[in-house]
């Protein structure tokens, strides 16, 4: 296993055969060893900063029906909300002042939020934060309405795209989702100039070392600049309430496998990945993460965007992520970077 680790390390790639091994060993040296490659790659490419992006999660309306997803349409019992344009720029305007140059408006895939209700917000964010990143993260999308949004001023969009391979995709979402189209967004937001930010979660159900392998591959291909993942964690109003999570152990050895096979890209650790595990956030930054995405939305809102069982950051405890996470990063040996934080290979 060792010599495998040390290959991706030189290379910064492996073989289907081995990176199967690499996905299936239990062995510790093994993941020591990646985590330490992937600390050193992170340090020689951004140093020991990391990002933070202040996360406004706009609605939890949504039309799809991904079977994983705590706010899918056919949960009944999921208590729905949507922000205003003034919730949203109040948002804004208590995230700059905590020192947040990022926003990302994350939700559902919500009909209210047309073009004609969002494009004037993002502009009126652009206007407002010239010094500041403005991230979308609402779904799947015409090539238009991407348009649209890039001219207002939006300059990066996250759409994990959740499992590149098709027998898996189409056993995580209802058939009238495709995979192609998913790809064809991420395509399209790519050649409209966004940074993108793709992804999958770990340990989802059915999911095979092979998926994982094309999860990998098709990332290589597309060339995002952020990858997002995390575990998979049941909700228990979705039809996998009673499957297997994914582990702490297979999240960080894929975060080491990102770090080593994608040098220069953005890498957060996850809010799941802190659910799973009280340090797993700090963990994931040990093992090749550079990127936060603390809470910015109203408290009252938090428990609603309800993707996952026992979600970190939903209490009023936590009305200070900020401060948290300064708090995490600094005690695991990085440094809060007070910048928009672009990918240097952008
Ligand atoms: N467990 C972990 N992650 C989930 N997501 C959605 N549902 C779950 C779940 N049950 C992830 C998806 C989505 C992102 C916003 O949250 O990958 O893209
Ligand atoms: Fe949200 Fe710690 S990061 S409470």
């Amino acid at each position: 296993m060792k010599d495998i680790v040390e290959k991706l390390y030189s290379t910064g790639d492996l073989s289907d055969s081995e990176l199967k091994e690499l996905i299936l060993t239990g062995d510790e040296e093994a993941a020591d060893m990646l985590r330490t490659y992937a600390d050193e790659v992170r340090r020689k490419y951004y140093g020991t900063k990391v990002f933070l992006r202040g996360l406004i999660e706009i609605s939890s309306y949504c039309k799809n029906d991904c079977i994983y997803c705590g706010i899918r349409r056919s949960n009944r019992e999921a208590d729905r909300y949507r922000l205003e344009r003034e919730d949203i720029l109040s948002c804004c305007e208590n995230g700059y002042g905590l020192g947040f140059r990022t926003f990302v408006m994350q939700g559902g895939e919500d009909a209210y939020f047309t073009d004609e209700v969002l494009v004037p917000i993002v502009s009126e964010i652009r206007e407002k934060y010239p010094d500041c990143a403005i991230t979308l993260s609402l779904g799947e999308r015409s090539h238009e309405s991407y348009k649209k949004l890039k001219d207002a001023g939006a300059d990066r969009y996250l759409l994990r795209h959740e499992a590149a391979s098709q027998e898996l995709y189409s056993k995580l979402h209802p058939a009238q989702m495709s995979l192609e189209n998913r790809k064809n967004c991420l395509f399209d937001l790519k050649s409209l100039g966004y940074q993108v930010g793709a992804g999958f979660m770990v340990g989802a159900p059915f999911q095979t070392a092979d998926d994982i392998i094309a999860d990998l591959r098709f990332l290589q291909e597309l060339r995002p600049q952020m990858i997002g993942i995390g575990p998979f964690i049941p909700h228990h109003n979705t039809p996998f309430a009673d499957e297997k999570g994914g582990t702490l152990g297979l999240t960080l050895r894929l975060l080491g496998i990102l770090r080593l096979m994608f040098p220069e890209v953005l890498l957060p650790a996850t809010t799941a990945l802190g659910t799973i595990a009280p340090n797993g956030r700090e963990l994931g930054l040990k093992t090749g993460c550079n990127v936060v995405m603390p809470n910015l939305s109203p408290v009252r809102v938090r428990k609603k965007y309800d993707l996952y069982d026992n979600k970190i950051c939903t209490g009023e405890e936590a009305a200070e992520c900020r401060g948290c996470l300064q708090r995490r990063i600094e005690a695991s040996g990085y440094t809060v970077a007070s910048e928009r934080g672009d990918c240097i290979s952008r």
